[in-house]
């Protein structure tokens, strides 16, 4: 079976967060279940920097206005499709947003171009290839389904929601410029508040919606989650399914990791005790017999972020250190920063981006904190588990249902991952950190902690299968088998 991935964003190409890894980790997991998947991105520089040998494939004279040609390269397991449209992409800053922060301000055009050049080869404009179903990832590229509608296109579509917060929602006059009729806005389809939602239109379009983790399914369906949506969802709950995400065992793996000084596994998690000693180093922070505590995350609301800056003391006086690293909305980045310069040696904060150094924290911390006010599913804390750092959690979306509280029932079965706080507030957070700090003095009780969590299993081989398994049964097709399991519709 072949699919079209559509996504802004796939690593190791071009990432901001977690749909970055899903996009990029997805294709390799579905492979042993006959789906083949290939996935159009648009070309920022930093993609085209990394193309070699692309192959031309074609050209689009007038995407909303502006000439296109579409390449064709693989990248270790990926088989991609390289929209490459320099008045649309080829400019500084990152995939959304500008040098300076600020929302590009044709995001409309230039993921509308994206959906648009997705529509057009599902319907047939790349000769000899077509898919069998298309896949769409967040708003970005959720136009894609409205755009085959309106051409006639049946093949099926699914949806994925990763963020419910990021909608593209922009002022309705742009429909026109979208090359959509007047009959997309309506409420059936793109019309949003009086303005038109990028989203929205996806939602109504595709043939199944599937967001990252059950939970997180169930939680857009009430308005405090569901962000404007929750209706639309509401009438959509028929094929409306929460999949969990994996994570890519090979990639992150600290038996393997390029990033860590000190490889280690289950079985010698004594070498992790050296990542931290270089991790503290690195980032100036005085020895103590206390936890290390870290936050590699996105520094925003969504995040928790600022509760954990009014947290650290928690820690501190607990005789933990705190290590904060990511980027974000800049009241939250100077509300830490303010914070560590309170307790200098015992808490360091860095603003930035670096795969390596998010590697470290993983393979050098003793416990990753995520305050998430709502998470969809989330994924540092997976790979936390997998490197033997212990989670502090919220209770929300996929949070809750990847990570085991440490309460008594779960330490005496042996199941426990980690802690989980609610209500998600300063305070809920604080007394997560206090249990965490106690739990850690026992030396014992923690190394069961870090064991129960490196053996969890969260590959994507279960996930695919239920993907592979929506997409069996829309394309009515029977043929997928991988071993002894054969999906049908
Ligand atoms: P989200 O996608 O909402 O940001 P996830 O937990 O799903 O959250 O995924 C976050 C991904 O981004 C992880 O791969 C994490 O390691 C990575 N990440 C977050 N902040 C940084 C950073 N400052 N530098 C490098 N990687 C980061
Ligand atoms: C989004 C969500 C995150 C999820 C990721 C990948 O960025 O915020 O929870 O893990 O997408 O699906």
């Amino acid at each position: 079976m072949k699919i079209l991935s559509v996504t802004s964003e796939i690593f190791p190409l071009v990432k901001t967060g977690g749909l970055a890894d899903v996009t990029g980790s997805l294709p390799k997991a579905l492979k042993p279940y006959g789906v083949e998947t290939t996935s159009l991105v648009p070309g920022y520089p930093r993609v085209m920097k990394q193309l070699k040998n692309a192959l031309p494939l074609m050209v689009f004279e007038d995407l909303l206005g502006e000439r296109a040609s579409l390449l064709h390269t693989r990248i270790d397991d990926l088989n991609l499709f390289i929209l490459d449209a320099p008045t649309l992409y080829d400019r500084p800053g990152g995939p959304y947003v500008d040098e300076h922060g600020i929302d590009h301000p044709d995001n409309w055009r230039r993921f509308g171009a994206l959906s648009l050049a997705a529509a057009e080869i599902a319907h047939g404009a790349l000769p000899g290839w077509q898919p069998d179903l298309v896949h769409t990832h967040d708003w970005q590229s959720a136009l894609t389904s409205v755009y085959m509608r309106e051409m006639g296109c049946s093949t099926p579509v699914v949806i994925t929601i990763h963020n419910i917060a990021f909608q593209g929602q922009f002022p309705a006059y742009l429909l026109g410029p979208l090359r959509l009729p007047p009959r997309a806005y309506s409420v059936d389809c793109m019309e949003y508040f009086r303005d038109i939602s990028f989203l929205k239109g996806g939602l109504q379009t595709a043939d199944a919606i599937t967001t990252v983790s059950p939970t997180y399914a169930r939680e857009i369906l009430t308005p405090r989650f569901g962000m404007g949506m929750d209706g639309v969802l509401s009438q959509r709950v028929a094929v409306l399914r929460g999949i969990v995400n994996g994570i890519d065992l090979d990639i992150w793996d600290p038996a393997t990791d390029p990033y860590l000084p000190h490889k280690y596994d289950i079985n010698c998690l004594r070498r992790k005790r050296q990542n931290r000693a270089v991790l503290m180093e690195t980032l100036g922070l005085d020895p103590t017999d206390g936890p290390v505590f870290s936050a590699v995350s996105r520094l925003t609301w969504q995040k928790g972020m600022d509760m954990l800056a009014d947290a650290a003391d928690e820690i501190i006086w607990n005789g933990g250190r705190l290590v904060v690293f990511g980027q974000g909305d800049h009241h939250v980045e100077d509300h830490l920063l303010a914070t560590a310069a309170r307790y200098p040696g015992r808490m360091a904060v860095r603003i930035g981006y670096d795969e390596p150094m998010a590697h470290l924290i993983q393979g050098g911390s003793d416990a990753i904190i995520q305050p998430s006010r709502f998470e969809p599913c989330g994924l540092t804390q997976l790979y936390a588990l997998r490197y033997g750092c212990v989670p502090v959690v919220s209770r929300t979306g996929g949070l809750s249902e990847t990570i085991i509280d440490a309460n008594d029932a779960a330490m005496s079965a042996r199941v426990a991952t980690g802690f989980q706080f609610h209500p998600v507030n300063t305070g809920g957070l604080r007394l997560a950190l206090r249990r965490a700090a106690h739990a850690y003095a026992d030396r014992k009780n923690w190394a069961r902690l870090q064991n129960q969590g490196m053996k969890t299993k969260f590959s994507w081989e279960r996930s695919a299968l239920q993907y592979a398994a929506i997409y069996a049964n829309l394309t009515r097709r029977s043929a997928i088998t991988i071993g002894q399991i054969r999906i049908t519709h």
